[in-house]
């Protein structure tokens, strides 16, 4: 039996496998919270069960691992709305020394230290369960619209997303990268599959330290064949949509958990997102106060005032192409923008989404490779796609942890992925 159900379950004795999360003694009442991974549960243990059991309650230090086997009740009282009236307590494993994670406060250095323990605790079981949540909701959603499910290698010999945050590698003696994203495989997938989409790991050296960046990060990225860039914002919008009203639905527990009140989350993805150009966004940014010249790329500052300005998702399309990667459409009737957008969500959780039109024809793509100084040779495949059958087509890429960290409500995403990896983190 797992402690979310419990519901099920009141009036009959239940066995829980678990760990020792906290106990404490209230007379001759001795009580003992355990977690399961599906929840917490408190298991009250009264001189009525069996002598070694009411002296284990005392006993056994945290994360102690047991089974405990007790009679549900319902408490309105107790949090998650049930209590274990304790018959019997077999400890598994008892540890020697005192968990290094106490209840108390500690530093986020040594948390992150013990990122391997700190897992176990409060907040960050109801952030990976939320983080669950979001994969599977992005992949039903793609499913139910026939998209396939498809891979691209990690490891790369080419750049997307410009050439200062590559991870390089040494293959067999020559040069190569871990992927920045599946951008450009996919491109090639849809034009063989027609929709298609992946969610897979993708690499960056990130020389910032900010509370926004990993070096490595899950992007959902999808790629679709005939698809334009208007198409392309419909489809992000109904994505995330999907996304927020999912996690509500299957996730409320976690949600009330960390005390994220669900009511703000959909009414912030009712009403159609917001759309500006980067023209309108340089202004509004401005506007509030915040100073960046046509050409300037969003920094963390400015996001957060178009996400305080429009107070629910918006779409800032139609970027200067020059600080854009090479690969972006230019609009038909202004060839110094492209046809892209980026999606910022609300409440200053930053950039989720980015994406555009794909250059179609292979001149195009020539000048623009030509433009960006990169070299010809390890995209000829890339210019191929454009030789033989090239259709417009689109696509975007959402980041995982960015969209966990806005619905979950946590200001840092390296606590919406298990094993984060930061500039100065490598460890555990
Ligand atoms: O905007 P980006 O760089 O877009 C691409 O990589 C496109 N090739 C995707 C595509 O069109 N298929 O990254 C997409 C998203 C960002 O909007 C952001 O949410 C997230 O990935 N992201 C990061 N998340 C965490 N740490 C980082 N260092 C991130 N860089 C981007
Ligand atoms: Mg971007």
């Amino acid at each position: 039996m797992y402690v979310e159900e419990l519901s099920q379950h009141v009036g009959q004795e239940v066995l829980i496998q678990g760990w020792l999360f906290n106990k404490r003694s209230s007379g001759k009442v001795r009580f003992v919270i355990v977690r399961d991974g599906t929840g917490w549960v408190q298991g009250v243990v009264t001189p009525a069960a069996d002598e070694e059991t009411f002296e284990l309650a005392e006993r056994l230090p945290q994360e102690s691992s047991l089974r405990l086997w007790g009679v549900v009740r319902a408490d309105a009282r107790a949090p998650g709305g049930f209590e274990l009236d304790v018959r019997r307590i077999q400890p598994i494993h008892i540890p020697k020394e005192p968990f290094p994670i106490g209840l108390k406060e500690h530093g986020v250095g040594f948390l992150m230290d013990h990122r391997h323990l700190w897992i176990r605790m409060g907040k960050q079981v109801p952030l990976l369960r939320i983080r669950d949540a979001v994969l599977w909701a992005i992949r039903d959603f793609f499913k139910r619209r026939g998209f396939v499910a498809t891979e691209t290698p990690i490891l790369v010999g080419t750049s997307v997303e410009g050439t200062t945050t590559l991870f390089p590698l040494d293959y067999f003696g020559r040069q190569a990268f871990l992927s920045q994203s599946g951008q450009l495989y996919l491109e090639a997938t849809c034009l063989a599959l027609g929709k298609v989409y992946w969610i897979g790991p993708v690499f960056r050296a990130e020389k910032s330290k900010t509370r926004r960046h990993l070096t490595e990060f899950w992007m959902a990225e999808a790629e679709v064949a005939f698809l334009e860039h208007e198409g392309n914002l419909t489809l992000q919008e109904e994505l995330v949509r999907h996304i927020v009203e999912a996690v509500v639905a299957e996730r409320a527990r976690e949600l009330a958990q960390l005390k994220r009140d669900p009511e703000v989350l959909l009414a912030q993805v009712r009403e159609p997102f917001a759309r500006v150009t980067y023209a309108e966004a340089v202004e509004i940014v401005n506007a509030h106060g915040v100073e960046m010249s046509y050409g300037d790329d969003f920094g963390a500052p400015a996001e957060d005032a178009l996400s305080a300005h429009f107070g629910r998702p918006v779409f800032v399309e139609r970027f200067p192409a020059k600080i854009k990667p090479f690969y972006m459409k230019r609009a038909p009737d202004d060839p110094q923008v492209a046809l892209c957008a980026d999606l910022i969500a609300p409440e200053g959780y930053g950039e989720i989404i980015g994406g555009s039109q794909r250059v179609d024809t292979e001149e195009e793509l020539l000048a623009q490779l030509e433009e960006y100084g990169l070299p010809r040779e390890p995209y000829e495949w890339y210019i191929d796609l454009r030789r033989w059958g090239s259709v417009p087509h689109s696509g975007f890429g959402l980041g995982v942890e960015r969209t966990v960290a806005w619905i979950a409500g946590t200001r840092h995403i390296r606590e919406t992925i298990p094993f984060p990896r930061l500039l100065d983190r490598l460890y555990p």
